[in-house]
């Protein structure tokens, strides 16, 4: 059939023009400016922390999303923190703040900045002597492969300055945030309890 449209001066057909409106309308309006001066939203850049641990200073520069775990372990050298899931759900990374155990995989070593942090490796005394909940562990042989153990006797401890090991039930509730894969609970809870007693003499 005829086209009976004459032809656009401009060289444009009504029908291209109407169809590219059509698939682009954008097209035809000016994009708006774009800030240039908007800020990434990620930031980058490490940053310089002071963590207290086991007495000690340590000056550090990581990542300011680092973890505590991951500091712990990669900046300040001290790996008996163990990182099994870092998820939050097996307690290998248990570590104190204040007396209290978190687990360091979900602390943000930048908020841990100004509190004291006690490491597996600060529980001994100076002189090497084990700390009690240690020595219990070897003498009811509370570990098989040892991975879950630092997280295990840094819950434990805490567990009896917590007034939680009265009975088997409550130190089996309030240690369930620690797996072992090996299954050493029985003599995790022995373990315990005789811990318990030495340490209310002290
Ligand atoms: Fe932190 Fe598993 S590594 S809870
Ligand atoms: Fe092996 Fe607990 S001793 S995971």
């Amino acid at each position: 059939m005829r086209n009976n449209i004459p032809p656009n001066p401009s060289g444009l057909s009504r029908r291209f023009f109407l169809s590219s409106a059509a698939i682009a309308p954008g097209v035809l309006m000016k994009a708006p400016a774009v800030a240039q001066s908007t800020p990434p939203l990620v930031p980058d850049d490490e940053i310089k922390m002071v963590l207290d641990v086991n007495g000690q200073q340590n000056h550090i520069t990581a990542d300011l999303r680092s973890t505590l775990l991951d500091v712990l372990r990669e900046k300040i050298g001290l790996t008996g923190s163990k990182k099994g899931c870092d998820h939050g759900q097996c307690g290998a990374c248990t570590v104190h703040i204040n007396g209290r155990r978190v687990l360091s995989c979900l602390t943000l070593a930048v908020v841990a900045q100004g509190q004291k942090i006690t490491t597996i490796e600060g529980l001994a005394a100076a002189d090497g002597t084990l700390h009690p909940m240690q020595a219990a562990f070897v003498e009811h042989d509370a570990f098989q492969c040892g991975y879950c153990t630092p997280g295990q006797i840094m819950s434990a401890v805490a567990l009896v300055k917590e007034g939680h090991a009265d009975t088997d039930d409550d130190i089996r509730e309030y240690m369930s945030g620690n797996l072992c894969r090996c299954a050493a609970y029985p003599n995790i809870v022995a373990a315990v309890k005789q811990a318990k007693t030495v340490m209310k003499e002290i």
